[in-house]
C-alpha cells in the first residue's frame, strides 16, 4: 500500500497532510506510516501462514521504539545485531523467546546479555566466535541455542556494499567448512546447534539467487542430519527487495511459496528476517527547498536534507523518488535538476539530472521509501542535529524522536581542563 497520496493537493501521510507537520516539527523530518507498517508485516506474515515459520524484523532498517513496538504489537519478533538493538526489541515489547541475535562482531559482553536475557537464537559467523560464546555461556552455567551462519557463495545480483553470499564477502562459515564447525560446535560445552541461518544479501529483486542459497542450506541439513546433529531450525536471513524506481520484486507469495517447496517437509521451524521490506516503503524524508542554483553546467536544487540524513544516494548510487508536497498542476513542464544537500562534499548529491516540475525556496519535497536504512544511518556530519522522526496513525501524528538542539549536540563533547575555559 502507499500511505502517502495527494489529497486537496497536497501530499498526505494517511490523513495528515505534510504540510501542518512540517510547520510543527519543523524540516527536514522522517514520516512514518502505521497503516503501511501493519500493512506490510500482515502481508508478510501472511504469506507464510500455514508454514511452521515466524518473522524476525531486523532492527537495523529502522530501530525507532514505535516503530519496533508497532510491528511487535502485530506479532512480530526481532532480528537484531547489537546488544543496544536488542535492548531496544526488549524495550519495544518483543519477547526475548522472539529474538534471533546476529552479526559477524558480537562481544563477550554482548552474548552474555543475550544468554541472561534468555533470546532465542545466536547465529554464529566464525571459529573464534564460537569458542568465546561457548566459554561465555559455560561460565554462566547455560547452553547457548545457536544456529551457524553458512556462506553459501551464491551472487545475489545485488549492490555490491550489501551483497553478503559470496566467499569474498566477511559474513558465515565457508561452505567447505561448514560440516566440520557443525561437529566443533556439538563437541564444545555450553553450545547447543539447533539450526543452520544464511543471509545472502539486501535489496534482491530475483528469486534466484535466495534459491540456490536455500536449496544448498537444505543440503548441508541432510548432511548435519547424517553426522547425528539434529537441525530443527533454519534462518533464512533478510527480507525481499522493494520497488524503489522501476523493480519488479518478487512477489511475496512466490518468494513464501518458494520457501515451502524447498523447506516445508523438514520438520524445521523458518524464520524469516525482514527489514527493508516492512519499513522501506512505509517512510519518507520530508525537506525544505532553500535555493534553486543556476550553475553553468546544471541547475541545482538546494534543499535542506543532507547525505547526514539519508545517505543511501551517496553509499549506494540509490534511487529515491523525489515528490513536491503540493501536487503540482498536471500538465506542467518538468525542469531538469541536480537536487542537493547543504554539506560540503560532492558526494552530498540525491539525485542527479532528475526531471522535477518546477520548485522554488520554501517549497517542501518528499524523498519517497526511505523507512529503510534513513533515520538509523544519519549522522550529525556538519553539526547538523538529526532529522526527527514522525509516526502517523490515521489522522493522527506524534514525534517519536525529536528534533536534538545544537545545545544537545555540543554539550555531548568535554572539553578537558588543560585547555581551559
Ligand atoms: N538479516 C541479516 C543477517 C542482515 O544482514 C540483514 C541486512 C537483514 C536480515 C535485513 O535485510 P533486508 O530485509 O532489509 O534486506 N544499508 C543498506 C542495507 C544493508 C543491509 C544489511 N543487512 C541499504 O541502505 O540498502
Amino acid at each position: 500500500m502507499n500511505p502517502f497520496t495527494y489529497k486537496d493537493g497536497v501530499l498526505h501521510a494517511e490523513g495528515v497532510s505534510l504540510q501542518a507537520i512540517a510547520a510543527e516539527v519543523g524540516t527536514p523530518f522522517y514520516c512514518y506510516s502505521t497503516a503501511a507498517l501493519v500493512a506490510n508485516y500482515r502481508a508478510y506474515a501472511g504469506a507464510f501462514a500455514g508454514q511452521d515459520a515466524g518473522v524476525c524484523y531486523a532492527l537495523k532498517a529502522n530501530s525507532n521504539l514505535a516503530v519496533v513496538r508497532t510491528l511487535a504489537q502485530q506479532g512480530a519478533g526481532a532480528d537484531v545485531v547489537s546488544e543496544g538493538e536488542m535492548r531496544r526489541a526488549l524495550a519495544a515489547g518483543v519477547s526475548a523467546d522472539r529474538i534471533v541475535f546476529s552479526g559477524v562482531g558480537k562481544t563477550r559482553e554482548e552474548m552474555r546479555a543475550a544468554l541472561e536475557a534468555g533470546i532465542y537464537q545466536l547465529n554464529v559467523e566464525s571459529v573464534p566466535e564460537l569458542e568465546a560464546l561457548s566459554e561465555v555461556a559455560s561460565s554462566l552455567g547455560v547452553e547457548a541455542p545457536i544456529a551457524i551462519r553458512v556462506n553459501p557463495d551464491v551472487d545475489a545480483k545485488t549492490h555490491a556494499k550489501i551483497a553478503t553470499g559470496k566467499k569474498e564477502n566477511k559474513f558465515g562459515i565457508d561452505w567447505d567448512h561448514a560440516r566440520e564447525v557443525y561437529a566443533r560446535a556439538a563437541a564444545l560445552p555450553g553450545i547447543k546447534p539447533l539450526g543452520i541461518a544464511v543471509h545472502i544479501g539486501s535489496q534482491l529483486t530475483d528469486l534466484a539467487p535466495f534459491r540456490a542459497a536455500f536449496e544448498r542450506v537444505v543440503e548441508l541439513l541432510h548432511a548435519l542430519r547424517a553426522d547425528g546433529i539434529d537441525i530443527q531450525r533454519l534462518d533464512l536471513g533478510g527480507g525481499i527487495g522493494i520497488r524503489y524506481r522501476d523493480e519488479t520484486p518478487p512477489d511475496l507469495n512466490e518468494y513464501a511459496g518458494m520457501v515451502r517447496s524447498i523447506t516445508g517437509n523438514l520438520g524445521c521451524h523458518v524464520t524469516l528476517e525482514p527489514g527493508r521490506a516492512l519499513v522501506g516503503n512505509a517512510g519518507i524524508l520530508v525537506s525544505k527547498v532553500v535555493y534553486l542554483k543556476h550553475g553553468l553546467a546544471r541547475r541545482f536544487l538546494i534543499v535542506d536534507a543532507a547525505m547526514n540524513d539519508l545517505i543511501r544516494p551517496s553509499l549506494y548510487d540509490a534511487y529515491h523518488a523525489i515528490k513536491p508536497v503540493a501536487e503540482p498542476a498536471p500538465d506542467v513542464e518538468p525542469v531538469t535538476v541536480d537536487v542537493v544537500g547543504p554539506v560540503c562534499e560532492s558526494g552530498d548529491t540525491f539525485a542527479l539530472q532528475r526531471p522535477l516540475p518546477p520548485l522554488a525556496a520554501d517549497d517542501l519535497v518528499a524523498f519517497c521509501s526511505a523507512g529503510a536504512y534513513g533515520a538509523v544511518m544519519a549522522s550529525t556530519y556538519n553539526t547538523r542535529p538529526l532529522a526527527p522522526e514522525v509516526l502517523v496513525n490515521g489522522d493522527a501524528f506524534a514525534v517519536i524522536r525529536p528534533r536534538p538542539t545544537i545545545e544537545d549536540l555540543l554539550g555531548m563533547d568535554r572539553v578537558p581542563e588543560w585547555l581551559g575555559k
